[in-house]
């Protein structure tokens, strides 16, 4: 089958006190922690590594400050990963290293690892019961606040890219690593899926700022309640949102990004679109709505995104 998931993400950055109560808020596992790096895990295993000195080995940052430095997928075989590995070192270094990442870059110089897939560690995430009328699905009970709000996984990262090059930048990732385009939007980007997931996007490439550097990871939280009372927590924590709590017109999902202290944005995201095969591959010559709606109240005036 090929890639299966986001397996790591990894950062430099600069204040790693203030990165980790950063993602303490947002509500990750801490794993490990030391005067340097700190790594936090989503419930599926999935690792986040923010670092402020990261390997040597890794290839140059692409923007100043803190940013990510490197995205790693996980392979559901040892053949696959093979396969893989030979694919992307036809024409460039891949090297083992100490974690058992096969370490290489893409093509516009992100530093990219590919590995075996961890296990899911998590049971199925159950959605809160609805109520509507005509299907009835709560009865004698009221709700409560989610609680402390938990990531069940990185569901998808998107990088920004400039322009020139950016067909050989996708290229990379459909024709070696085997990634579905699912949406090409030619004034912004290209979503795409892994062989192994059915989310509609796991990977953008975003061409649109016409830049190299980190533009968001996304967090798939069980659901709406969720993902508002995340960016609430956030907000109260003294962090701040950069757009609307919304819902996307491509993929779907349910939004809210928050400013991260490691560079770009942090996205709780539920609902979004599964698709298989049957999907194909959609091409927008103009660039559809950014989303089908976004929060407005009339208590404030300013009510742009
Ligand atoms: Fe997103």
């Amino acid at each position: 089958m090929g890639i299966q998931r986001i397996e790591s993400v990894i950062y430099r950055v600069d204040d790693l006190a203030e990165c980790v109560r950063f993602f303490e808020d947002f509500g990750l596992d801490p794993v490990e922690r030391d005067e340097t790096r700190a790594v936090f895990a989503t419930l599926a295993g999935q690792t986040f590594h923010l670092d402020t000195s990261p390997r040597d080995d890794l290839p140059p940052p692409l923007e100043p400050g803190p940013t990510i430095r490197e995205v790693v997928w996980g392979v559901d075989t040892a053949a696959e990963l093979d396969a893989l590995v030979a694919a992307v070192g036809a024409d460039r270094e891949v090297r083992l290293g100490d974690d058992g990442v096969h370490h290489t870059v893409d093509e516009t110089g992100f530093g990219l690892g590919l590995t075996l897939a961890g296990e899911n560690g998590h049971e199925p995430a159950v959605p809160r019961a609805v109520n509507t009328t005509g299907h009835v699905t709560r009865w004698n009970t009221g709700l409560s606040s989610v609680g402390k709000v938990r990531p069940l996984r990185m569901c998808h990262v998107a990088l920004n890219i400039p322009k020139e090059g950016r067909e050989e930048a996708v290229g990379f990732y459909t024709e070696r690593l085997g990634f579905i385009p699912t949406d090409v939007v030619k004034p912004m980007g290209v979503f795409m899926r892994c062989e192994g997931d059915a989310d509609q996007h796991n990977f953008l490439l975003c061409h649109r700022p016409d830049r190299a550097g980190a533009n968001h990871v996304s967090f798939e939280v069980p659901g709406f309640d969720d993902v508002i009372e995340g960016g609430n927590h956030m907000i109260a924590q003294g962090w701040q949102e950069a757009r609307r709590l919304g819902r996307h017109t491509i993929g779907s999902n349910v939004f809210r990004f928050i400013h991260a202290p490691c560079g770009g944005r942090v996205e709780y995201a539920a609902d979004m679109d599964r698709v298989d095969d049957a999907y194909g591959t959609r091409v927008h010559e103009t660039a559809p709505p950014h989303h089908i709606w976004t929060l407005r109240t009339s208590r404030e005036k300013n009510n742009d995104n």
